[in-house]
Formats: structure tokens, C-alpha cells, sequence
């Protein structure tokens, strides 16, 4: 039996809580999904709504390599400042180089996220499907599509 004061609890909070989503696409040439001889290439589809077509971001725009132990990791910003929750909502099932929290992560630096892949999984075919909730409308932070290509453009620049 589910108590009233628990159902009152999810109505308020997804009434007072604001909602975006986001898509990383990345794909190879051969669409390998084991690590192939190619790097992928991604990018960041921006949605309302999980389900709807969104609107692509530039491939590449907001990702960059870094070094952690020896290892190549390529980030990427999911524009979601400012949410106090971040989760994969998809990801291919059964994928052989992706692993959660070993060849790809969600990384919180300062009031920002980024996805990082590592290993195998950065020449693999992968789609994350990612939602973000706020306190705050996300028209608050970026009035266009413009400024958020913009905050991509500069964020690289501060690596
Ligand atoms: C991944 O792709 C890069 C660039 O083509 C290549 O140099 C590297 O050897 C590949 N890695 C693997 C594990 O095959």
C-alpha cells in the first residue's frame, strides 16, 4: 500500500522541480560497439522532453581529452548547470566497451556535469539518453540556443 503522505511528497516535488534532457551520441565509422580501430565522434542533442527529436548541438562542440592515470578520457559538458539531479535514463543494452563508473562516467565539477568515456568505449557507437532536473526553469540560465552554444565554445577554452 502506498501511504498518502509519500504520494503527496512526489506530487510536490515534481511540481516545484524543472526538467531537460539531454542525448550524447557517439558514433564510428563501422559502428562498433567492442572498441574499433576508429575514435567516436559525438555530440549532444538538446530536448524539453525525453522522447521528443531535440535540437543538435555542432559535433565535437563541448568535448575534450583530458589525462587521468595514464589514461585518455574525452569529456563532454551536458549543458545542465545548475541540476541538482543528473541520471542516465538509456543507454544501449548489452554494450560491449561502455561500462558504468569504469569506461564511462557522470562527473559533477562545480556546479556543472560532464559525461567522460575511457578505454574501449571511446572508439565504441554509443547513445546515453540523460535527464537533468532544476529548481529554477532552464530558460533562467540560457535565453537561446545560441547562448548555450556559446557556454560550449568558452567552457573548452577554460580547460
Ligand atoms: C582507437 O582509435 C584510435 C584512433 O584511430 C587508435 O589509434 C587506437 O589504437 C584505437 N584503440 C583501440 C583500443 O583499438
Amino acid at each position: 500500500m502506498i501511504r498518502p503522505v509519500l504520494v503527496l511528497t512526489i506530487i510536490c516535488s515534481s511540481v516545484l522541480s524543472y526538467h531537460q534532457y539531454r542525448e550524447l551520441k557517439c558514433s564510428t565509422p563501422t559502428n562498433s560497439i567492442r572498441g574499433g580501430p576508429d575514435r567516436a565522434e559525438c555530440h549532444l542533442v538538446l530536448k524539453e522532453e525525453e522522447l521528443e527529436t531535440g535540437r543538435p548541438v555542432p559535433t565535437g562542440l563541448g568535448c575534450w581529452q583530458e589525462e587521468h592515470d595514464g589514461e585518455e578520457r574525452e569529456y563532454c559538458d551536458i549543458v545542465c548547470p545548475k541540476s541538482h539531479t543528473v541520471f542516465i535514463s538509456f543507454i544501449d543494452q548489452g554494450h560491449r566497451a561502455c561500462f558504468n563508473f569504469i569506461t564511462y562516467q557522470i562527473e559533477k565539477r562545480n556546479d556543472e556535469h560532464v559525461l567522460w568515456r575511457s578505454g574501449k568505449c571511446l572508439n565504441s557507437t554509443v547513445n546515453y539518453r540523460i535527464g537533468c532536473k532544476f529548481d529554477d526553469p532552464f530558460d533562467t540560465q540560457f535565453k537561446s540556443d545560441n547562448e548555450i552554444f556559446a557556454h560550449l565554445r568558452a567552457r573548452v577554452r577554460k580547460v
